[in-house]
């Protein structure tokens, strides 16, 4: 089956958390051009209701719209759990990807279903039940149990990922599904994969079901990407500070970086 070729995609997050979505792309995707938005002005989505999270993600999508993109990939949950059939509505020639679906399927593909399977993340995602649906449309007696983790987005944008501290909170939000037996545990916003090491070393039994990588392996999959590897970064607020903190989630050098309004 032939693969279409694609050169640009628009990324968009609260904040930071969606670096770890692309890094994850750059890694499978060297060629592809990607445009980053960080809507740093108005971070935490996690706290807010999903009128002011969609409204937000279209703003975010209006933004990304005005260069040339090819594909969106909502990298936040938050938005991701609330704002896609809104997105799809708004845009009609440019395919949107959220980070639900691809972790979902990862548990199905995987049968991590036959114990209940925990969900760590933001307020918000956690209300809407957005993974226990995406699940239930594939495995109907899934059971799925969730901890709002509000708390770890401010510490990984501390630059916490691991140490006393952060194994102590971890542990407060992890044991809260551990006591409901449950095997598996997605990362269920897109900043939590920094805390990857720390959780695999309190938790080793445990599977971990990254939504940043598998939904970057699932577009690496659905294009091939042929544009320059240029990544450009767009952020509604505090550029040196996202410069600063997005270090911790991206790993690699931000020359290309722009302040922009919404
Ligand atoms: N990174 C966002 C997510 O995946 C959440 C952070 C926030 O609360 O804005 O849900």
């Amino acid at each position: 089956m032939s693969v279409p070729n694609i050169s640009t995609i628009g990324v968009f997050d609260s904040g930071m958390g969606g670096l770890t979505v692309l890094k994850s792309l750059r890694q499978y995707m060297p060629d592809v051009n990607l445009i980053y938005l960080g809507d740093t002005a108005r971070l935490p989505y996690g706290t807010k209701s999903p009128t002011t999270v969609i409204n937000y993600a279209l703003q975010a999508v209006e933004i990304l719209l005005e260069y040339k993109i090819d594909i969106i990939v909502v990298a936040c949950n938050t938005a991701s759990s609330v704002a896609i059939n809104c997105l799809e509505q708004r845009c009609k020639n440019v395919s949107i990807f959220g980070v639900i679906l691809p972790g979902a399927i990862e548990v199905v593909c995987n049968r991590w279903f036959i114990k209940p399977i925990g969900v760590l993340a933001t307020e918000a995602t956690v209300r809407q039940g957005a993974y226990a649906d995406a699940i239930h449309t594939m495995e109907p007696s899934a059971k799925v149990v969730s901890a709002p983790a509000q708390l770890l987005v401010a510490l990984a944008e501390e630059g916490w990922h691991d140490g006393e501290i952060v194994e102590k909170i971890l542990s407060k939000y992890i044991d809260s599904l551990i006591y409901q037996d449950i095997e598996t545990l997605v990362l269920g916003c897109t900043h939590f994969p920094v805390f990857t090491k720390t959780i695999r070393q309190l938790y080793p039994s445990l599977n971990i079901v990254n939504s940043a990588d598998t939904t970057a392996s699932r577009i690496a999959n659905t294009y091939r990407g042929i544009g320059s590897g240029k990544t450009t970064f767009l952020v509604t607020d505090s550029l040196e500070r996202f410069k600063r903190v997005g270090a911790y989630f991206w790993h690699n050098s931000m020359n290309d970086i722009k302040l922009v309004d919404l």
